[in-house]
């Protein structure tokens, strides 16, 4: 069912309580890192600020466990949001008490004020109906933008919804839509690549591809356990033992279904984890013993480029190697320049691969970078996400 956005509900003259996701990566000297979210939210803010809604912004940064640290409060956001809209953007030194009241009731349509961290309150995590209360109060309307936070059943992601008319904002509208038609309207051939370390972390995801997908495409670490499964030896690499028989279940699962499972053929193998380890290239039936697997190799490379040629769309989360490492990096970056070339809709789960994605300046190439880590995998799993489930629908 389609859920009602900003477009739907009149906010002019109204308080619009906005939450984003601006959970974003700092460094010591808290700086942003990584500003795509704060991005992200933009349009829904200008759009909000354009039609005279009075807008109150909110957002967790970080895991504060309920008590309010300096480290994690939003003020490096209000001055990035302050920069990018060039507004003044108000910071209340609390979520619901006496500033957050103070500002927000002295508020001009257009105006813009930014509660503090809402996780500095251990009831946010608990979804404490007073709270949602507490916050729903400071506003008339309720517009959940923070897609990467949707999995998450808290005050000010869900339990506010109970006291103010919910609706979407841009940013979820968008990933929505990109994600939901890749996944359940999708051009074909529609191909998923899936990296990253641990099968375990991913298994709803497969299981849920493999009903959808044409081809499964499998790198990273994960592809060390399907590999093992294969009864092919992996030297030292890491792969999960308790989950072999699962790799063998969900291979054999993508026979059943007639999806192509794609293992690496060739890998690039370290002798140790460094970055400058020795290195080099074997079948996958070469792998020494005391050696690990930390890339795929340059035939594997070639081959799923070979296989991408033809796709219509693809989905693609996690990275294909240590991509940490610059020489481990090498089939994340070339199955990256590839979907840059392709004539067809690519979707980048959040995360290593869409951060390996922006580093590569790829990012205006790809149709669709989510900016969900956490959420965009359980939308893959095909979970409901109670952030989204509580808004108004259509
Ligand atoms: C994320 O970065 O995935 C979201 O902001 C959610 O953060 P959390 O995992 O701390 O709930």
């Amino acid at each position: 069912m389609d859920k009602k956005t900003v477009r739907d509900i009149d906010v002019k003259g109204k308080k619009v309580l906005v939450r984003c996701d601006f959970n974003v990566p700092l460094d010591e000297n808290l700086q942003i890192t990584d500003n795509r979210r704060v991005v992200g939210a933009l349009d829904t803010i200008r759009y909000l600020v354009d039609q005279g809604a009075k807008v109150i912004l909110c957002s967790h940064l970080g895991r504060p466990k309920g008590e309010v640290k300096k480290e994690f409060s939003l003020a490096p956001v209000q001055k990035e949001l302050e920069r990018l809209l060039e507004k003044e953007v108000k910071l209340a030194d609390d979520i619901v008490g006496e500033s957050a009241k103070t500002l927000t009731a002295q508020m001009n349509p257009g105006d813009i004020v930014l509660l503090e961290n809402v996780r500095f309150d251990a009831r946010e995590e608990k979804n404490d109906p007073e709270f949602a209360k507490e916050l729903a109060s400071l506003a008339e309307i309720y517009v959940n933008d923070a897609f990467g936070t949707a999995h998450r059943a808290h005050a000010s992601t869900a339990g506010v919804a109970d006291y103010l008319p919910a609706v979407s904002g841009f940013l979820i509208e968008k990933e929505l839509k990109f994600l939901g038609e890749a996944l359940n309207n999708p051009q074909r051939p529609f191909i998923a690549i899936l990296g990253g370390k641990k099968v375990s972390d991913k298994i709803g995801v497969i299981q849920n591809l493999l009903e959808k997908v044409d081809t499964l495409i499998i790198g990273g670490a994960m592809a060390n356990t399907f590999l093992k499964a294969e009864g092919y030896g992996i030297g030292n690499s890491i792969f999960e033992e308790d989950k072999l028989d699962l790799a063998k279940e969900l291979m054999q699962k993508a026979k059943d279904k007639n999806v192509r499972m794609m293992l690496p053929v060739d890998v690039k193998i370290g002798k140790e984890f460094d970055k400058d380890t020795e290195s080099k290239v074997v079948k996958v039936t070469e792998v020494p013993e005391d050696w690990q697997i930390y890339d795929i190799g340059v035939e594997t490379i070639e081959m799923y480029k070979g296989v991408l040629d033809s796709a219509k769309t693809v989905m693609w989360n996690g990275p294909l190697g240590l991509f940490e490492f610059d020489q481990f990096a090498i089939g994340t970056k070339e199955i990256a320049g590839k979907l840059a070339q392709l004539d067809a809709v690519t979707v980048i789960g959040g995360g290593d691969s869409a951060a390996a994605v922006e580093k590569m300046n790829l990012a205006d190439k790809m149709t669709h970078i989510s900016t969900g880590g956490g959420a965009s995998l359980e939308y893959l799993e095909g979970k409901v996400l109670p952030g989204i489930d509580c808004l108004l629908d259509k």
